[in-house]
């Protein structure tokens, strides 16, 4: 990875974090997000730290609103003139429905419409990268829905765990949709499962859900319940995540394999039934482009169209 571009989005924590300081340690220039300064800061300096490579960067950016978005890929292009690897990792799970500054449910804008509208912006720095690689973090929860729900895409009947499987869901609807967008161009797209990680992901989601004003409570709460399922469940370590973020990022035996979905143990499998079906996958890119602005331009139907988005 010596010398190549690697944009990872979500990654002042968690899977973020570490696949960053992995991919640093083998010579990338990495750029890692998040929205607070400081946070972000402690995370740049571990992972400089850490990797004995202090190229690493940090930009800031409140990616569930669009504008943030937006000014993240301008940021990114000023500075750039291409981009090797988008990992687009950024992802969270809300214990109550919130909306953006956009007005979009939060879940929905911030795992599903980020990297879409991410992705469609950057095209023109990957494109300057080819060979490049988009990868895109969903989850193995992506089995818990059947369908996207069309007629409730904000999600207004809230069901917290059930709106993150969707928004997972359409990771993988995109994931494909795009892979066959890119056909002839040397992009490649796929997906993966890092594996179930004790991170700041759940937490949130548990405070949120049951304790919304008792922060401290909901702390033991946490660690009491990690302690039980612990004896039930092994989690997987953040180390293991990070290595199936980097073997689809970095790996060579995958060079030119693109539109694949892969699990924590970096075997290419299938994913559900539902995240094949090609006609959600057009719906959804509609839908998508619609609420972003952004999206048919970027990448014609049946192949490359070179106009910016
Ligand atoms: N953990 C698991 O078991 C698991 C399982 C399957 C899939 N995944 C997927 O893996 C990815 C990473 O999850 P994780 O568990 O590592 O999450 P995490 O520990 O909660 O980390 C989330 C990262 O995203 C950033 N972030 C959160 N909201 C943001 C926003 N609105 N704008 C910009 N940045 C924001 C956070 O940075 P700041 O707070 O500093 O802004 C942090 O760097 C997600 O896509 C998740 O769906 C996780």
């Amino acid at each position: 990875m010596s010398g190549k571009i690697i944009l990872i989005t979500g990654s002042t924590g968690g899977i973020g974090k570490a696949t960053a300081a992995e991919l640093a340690k083998l010579g990338g220039y990495v750029i890692i997000t998040g929205r607070d300064r400081s946070r972000g800061e402690a995370a740049l300096a571990e992972i400089r730290r850490e990797s004995g490579n202090d190229s690493a960067q940090l930009m800031l950016a409140d990616l569930s609103s669009q504008k943030g978005v937006r000014e993240l890929a301008d940021s990114f292009i000023a500075r750039h003139k291409r981009l090797d690897v988008l990992i687009n990792n950024v992802g969270g799970l809300y214990g109550n429905r919130y909306e953006t500054v956009d007005g979009i449910e939060a879940t929905l804008a911030l795992n599903h419409l980020c990297p879409f509208l991410l992705t469609l912006l950057l095209l023109p720095a990957l494109r300057a990268g080819a060979p490049s690689r988009i990868v895109n973090v969903s989850s193995i929860g992506h089995k818990n829905v059947q369908r996207i729900n069309f007629d409730d895409l904000q999600n207004i009947e809230y069901r917290g765990f059930l709106v993150y499987s969707q928004t997972k869901l359409a990771n993988l609807l995109f994931t494909y949709e795009l892979a066959d967008r890119l056909n002839g161009e040397r992009i490649t797209v796929n997906a993966l499962h890092p594996g179930i990680v004790q991170t700041d992901i759940g937490k949130t989601f548990c405070t949120e859900r049951f304790f919304p004003d008792r922060k401290y409570v909901s702390c033991v709460f946490c660690f009491l319940a990690e302690t039980l399922i612990r004896l039930f469940f092994k989690f997987d370590d953040l180390e293991k995540a990070a290595q199936a973020c980097i073997y689809v990022a970095a790996s060579s035996e995958l060079d030119g394999v693109t539109g694949k979905y892969f699990d924590n143990n970096e075997q290419m499998v299938q994913s559900s039934l539902a995240s094949y079906d090609k006609a959600a996958a057009l719906r959804l890119w509609q839908v998508s482009s619609e609420l972003t602005g952004c999206g048919e331009a970027a990448v014609a139907a049946e192949g490359r169209d070179p106009s910016p988005p």
